[in-house]
């Protein structure tokens, strides 16, 4: 009795605080139409019958909660009752993550967790460049941001027009700050002024090596900068970055390991994990131009790129621009800094072997082991379900062919049998 009374008390107690996080969501109607220009919304659009809606839910709560106090409004829009709205956004797929500044609309296509829902409406929250205008808030960028761009110098000039554009144009996928020399003091090494820095795991690097008297050049040179900086050393490949991954053009590095349901790794692929980490942490200068290593821990996306199954651990490189992938020879386990090495060199001067690509043969190649896995993986879960989707009506679609092509076939079926009939009788007789 007592116990059954504390699991009541329990979920009660649940109950209130998922309800009173949940109460942070404003839920919208069709009237948000007339008021979305208004200030800063985050805003789901979800269908009830949707899963992964579902599964969303209690994420957005704590987003809420976590934007609570910004001037960011985080809403949800139910489009199977406010179709006005999902019609005016152009909805095409549930959930939808919508970020809307005035007349800006940006959509999320990360990852859905917390951490990087509440990072991405933090960059577009403010302009594209905060300045920074006390060292102390340096210390407070850092933990929050991890990973950020740093402008060192007055808010005018060719670079700093370039650094601006660049950043609107990434501003949904990176943070920009600029701050003057006294300023940044102790925290960056700033030799010359104007400069351009990237801060990761701690350190600043130096956009250096451009050339001010050609703007086109400059422009190119510090977008692909960018566009390749803004990523840490070594980071988690999921669905929600792999495409921003491959916009780099640079070679994808990857520790293939395998994670439990609470996304820890195992110990021994951890191990492996760290090997293939400190190919880049040692030796950033040689290979960062060329490579951005990471570890990926999802099977489907990994095994639909190599279009095989994967071991784990393993180490695959893919060429982002043309989508080929290189695996070495040697076992897995046999696997060391100097084998990758040698290995990553091979790749550079095009000698090692690679696969796949993005070819006619290689994309139909590739839907079909995709559907063959997801296929199986239904199998492994519900083999009922399965057989009764795509047996029953397999089995229809195969009895109809044969009722309406092969009709002869039938006919000479029964023929065979009497002949075999005959030949048995014979061998009595
Ligand atoms: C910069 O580019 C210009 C024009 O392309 C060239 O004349 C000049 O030598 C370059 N300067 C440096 C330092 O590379
Ligand atoms: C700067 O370069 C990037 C990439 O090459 C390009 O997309 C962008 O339009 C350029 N911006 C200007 C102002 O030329
Ligand atoms: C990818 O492959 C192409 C064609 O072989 C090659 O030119 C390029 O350098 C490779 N590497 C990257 C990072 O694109
Ligand atoms: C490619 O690099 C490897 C490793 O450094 C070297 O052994 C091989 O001779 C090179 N091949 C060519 C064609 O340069």
């Amino acid at each position: 009795m007592v116990s059954v009374l504390k699991i009541v008390f329990f979920n009660c107690f649940c109950a209130f605080f998922a309800n009173t996080a949940a109460s942070r969501v404003i839920e919208l109607s069709d009237r948000f139409l007339d008021i979305h220009k208004e200030g800063q919304w985050l805003v789901m659009m979800y269908a009830p019958w949707c899963a992964h809606c579902k599964r969303l839910d209690p994420i957005w709560a704590h987003v809420a909660q976590n934007l609570y106090a910004s001037n960011i409004r985080v809403g949800r829009v139910d489009c199977t009752r406010f179709t006005a709205v999902a019609q005016h956004f152009k909805i095409r797929g549930f959930p939808t993550i919508l970020f809307l500044k005035g007349e800006h609309k940006f959509t999320y296509n990360g990852d859905r967790t917390r951490e990087e829902i509440v990072k991405f409406s933090l960059r577009l929250t403010g302009p594209p460049v905060q300045e920074i205008t006390k060292s102390e808030s340096f210390d407070m960028v850092k933990d929050t941001q991890g990973l950020y761009f740093l402008y060192v110098g007055e808010r005018s000039g060719h670079l700093w027009d370039i650094y601006h554009k660049t950043a609107d144009a990434f501003q949904p996928h990176a943070f920009f700050y600029q701050s003057h020399p006294a300023v940044v003091d102790k925290h960056a090494p700033v030799e010359k002024v104007p400069s351009i820095f990237v801060y990761k795991e701690n350190v600043h690097y130096n956009f250096g090596g451009y050339n001010h008297s050609d703007l086109d050049k400059l422009n190119a040179t510090v977008y692909n900068w960018v566009n390749a900086e803004r990523f840490s050393t070594f980071p988690k490949v999921t669905r929600g970055n792999i495409n921003q991954l491959f916009l780099t053009n640079k070679y994808l590095v990857l520790a293939v390991v395998e994670e439990n349901a609470v996304e820890d790794v195992a110990p021994d692929m951890l191990e492996f994990r760290d090997m293939v980490e400190s190919v880049i942490k040692k030796q950033r200068e040689r290979y960062h131009q060329h490579f951005q290593f990471g570890w990926i821990a999802n099977p489907e996306l990994v095994n639909s790129i190599a279009m095989m199954e994967m071991p784990k651990p393993s180490l695959i490189v893919i060429n982002t621009s043309t989508s080929h992938h290189h695996i070495p020879d040697d076992d897995p386990s046999k696997l060391n800094p100097h084998v990758i090495e040698m290995f990553l060199e091979h790749i550079r001067n095009e000698t090692a072997p690679r696969y796949g690509g993005n070819g006619v043969l290689v994309q139909i190649y590739r839907s079909w082991f995709e559907m063959r896995t997801t296929l199986a993986s239904m199998w492994k879960g519900n083999p009922i379900l399965t057989m009764v989707l795509f047996g029953l009506p397999a089995l229809f679609f195969s009895l109809i062919c044969y009722g309406v092509c092969c009709p002869d076939i039938l006919d000479a079926g029964d023929e065979e049998e009497e002949e075999e009939e005959d030949s048995s009788h014979m061998k009595k007789d």
